[in-house]
Parts: C-alpha cells; structure tokens; sequence
C-alpha cells in the first residue's frame, strides 16, 4: 500500500488521510477526479489530464484548490515519497467543507483537494488474453462529459459485470447503441477494417486514452471513425477493445458470453496496444 497521501496541503500517512464530514464530496458528490496512469516513473499525459481537470472544474464552477503549476509539484511529490514506478495517480477536486445544503456555500469556501497513488504490475505490450464485458442500461445523467465523483450508475454496472464473470460494463443507451465502459472508453474495429468509437459530447466521457490512440491511429493510416456503434454492431465487429488510463488498450474478446470475432485479441488491438506502450514509455519521466 502507498505509505502517503495528499490532504488539503499536508502530505500524511495513508492510514489516517481522511475529510472532513461535511465535505461536499462526501455529501453531495460535488467534485470531479483525474487518474493519471504512470508507466516506468514517468506521467502518460499529464497535460490532457489536467486540461481536462481544468474543464470539469469550469463546468461545475469550483475554483481550482491550488495553482496548476503547484498541482504539478504536488503530483511529483506523492510519486516520489511513494516511490511510485508503475501504477496511477488519482487526484480529487471537491467544491469544500460547508455545512450541508444542496446550493452552492453563499460564503466562500476553499476547494478541498486529496491525492492518492496506486501501484500496479506494469503494464507491457502484451495485451494478454482479453477480456469480456456485459452489456447494461445507461442510466447516467446527461453530463457524462464531466468527470465527477458521482459514479454510482458506473458503480452498479461494473459491479453487475463482475457478478457475471465479466471484466467490464458497456452501457447501451435507448438507441441501443454503446456508448462507453463504467470506466472506459468502448472500440470496435469493423469487418471493414475501420476503427470506430462513439463521438466525445456530452454522453460519454472524452477519455485522454481514447484521444491519444486517435492520433497513433492516425499515424499508423488506420481508418478511424467517430460514429455511434450498436451493441449488435459490436457482437459482429472483427475486433473490439477499451481504452482507459488504467487498462491502456485491452481487448474485448466476450460480449454477453459470445466471442467477438475469433475469440482473441485481433492484430488491431495488439498493434495499438504496442504503439500506445512505446508512446507511455517515452514519456516525461519524474525524478
Ligand atoms: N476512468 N469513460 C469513463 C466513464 C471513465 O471513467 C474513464 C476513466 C474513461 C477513460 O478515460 P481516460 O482514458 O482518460 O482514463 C472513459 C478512470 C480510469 C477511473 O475512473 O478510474
């Protein structure tokens, strides 16, 4: 386990990190995250990930807890004193402590920020076995753009999935179409060959992931296409996979018990699994 974690300003023993009762994350949910996945020491995407940090704070009208640049220090810091080589970062952004009331505090409140670090066996170009998902109903709200706390209809679904001996959730919407994972972002690769994942507004998130293997892709001249994709669509593709900070590029070789395409990883995904690899790999690297 991480020996530290970040609380409001002090770095403390991970044991005794805790907030406040009143935390409006706590509470109400009113907060938004970030998981920064860290490959060999070093930040994949760390700009993005913040980018996108800064977005959902804008949208929900939280301050940001401390400047960007002493964000990035904070981050460094946890990693060092947690000697974090592989693994990820998870930062947390709540809008404070204020007694409880479903409105916004009338006085100011300071933001309250936590960090904590996770290691994890490092994640190689060896995309394994694959793995398989189950299909849910998306109950979600019609902001999924934003990256809140709030997950309880990503909880449940993910939690339906492994009770069926499933991996991961994908969450179909009243179209019937896919729209993406409890916690990642959903691909299919067509008989065709053509890359396809759902477009980014505000139904699904805009994975970091997701948005960097859209330039490998492009690099590599795959045919990538931003479309809706039905769940029958995806039991017929030639290929499937998800995206996320934590799973890289893994392929979905099960939906709702059935294979997709042979049954195994297909070369698409291994292919983008290595470029994504190599792309982590050369990152910025944290002393
Ligand atoms: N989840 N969609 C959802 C609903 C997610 O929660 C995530 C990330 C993604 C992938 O985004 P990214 O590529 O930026 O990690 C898509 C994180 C990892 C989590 O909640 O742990």
């Amino acid at each position: 386990m991480a020996r530290f974690a970040y609380v409001n300003g002090r770095y403390v023993d991970h044991l005794d990190a805790s907030v406040h009762i009143e935390d409006r994350g706590y509470q109400l949910a009113d907060g938004v995250y970030e998981v920064v996945g860290v490959r060999d020491g070093k930040l994949i995407d760390e700009k993005p990930h913040l980018d996108r940090l800064d977005r959902s704070l804008g949208e929900l009208r939280i301050d940001w807890p401390v400047t960007r640049a002493a964000l990035s220090f904070i981050i460094r810091e946890l990693m060092r004193r947690n000697r974090l080589r592989d693994g990820l970062v998870y930062m947390q952004v709540t809008r404070g402590v204020a007694r409880r009331d479903h409105a916004f505090p009338t006085n100011p409140v300071k933001p309250a920020l936590v960090m904590t670090t996770k290691n994890t066996k490092p994640l190689g170009a060896d995309v394994g076995a694959g793995v398989a998902v189950k299909s849910q109903p998306d109950i979600r709200w019609e902001r999924c753009d934003i990256k809140t706390v709030a997950l309880l209809p990503n909880v449940l679904a993910k939690q339906a999935a492994r009770e069926s001996g499933a991996y991961e959730a994908w969450l179909i919407d009243t179209d019937g179409c896919v729209t993406e994972g409890a916690s990642t972002n959903a691909w299919i690769v067509t008989p065709e060959g053509e890359l396809v994942t759902r477009q980014t507004d505000n139904g699904i998130l805009a994975g970091i992931t997701r948005g960097t293997l859209s330039a490998i892709a492009d690099k590599l001249q795959l045919k990538f296409v931003e479309r809706p994709f039905s769940l029958a669509e995806a039991k017929r593709a030639k290929e499937a996979f998800i995206t996320s900070a934590t799973s890289f590029v893994t392929p979905v070789v099960k939906i709702d018990g059935e294979p997709v395409g042979d049954g195994k990883p297909g070369a698409t995904s291994r292919r983008l699994r290595e470029e994504y690899v190599r792309f982590a790999e050369e990152g910025e690297a944290v002393t």
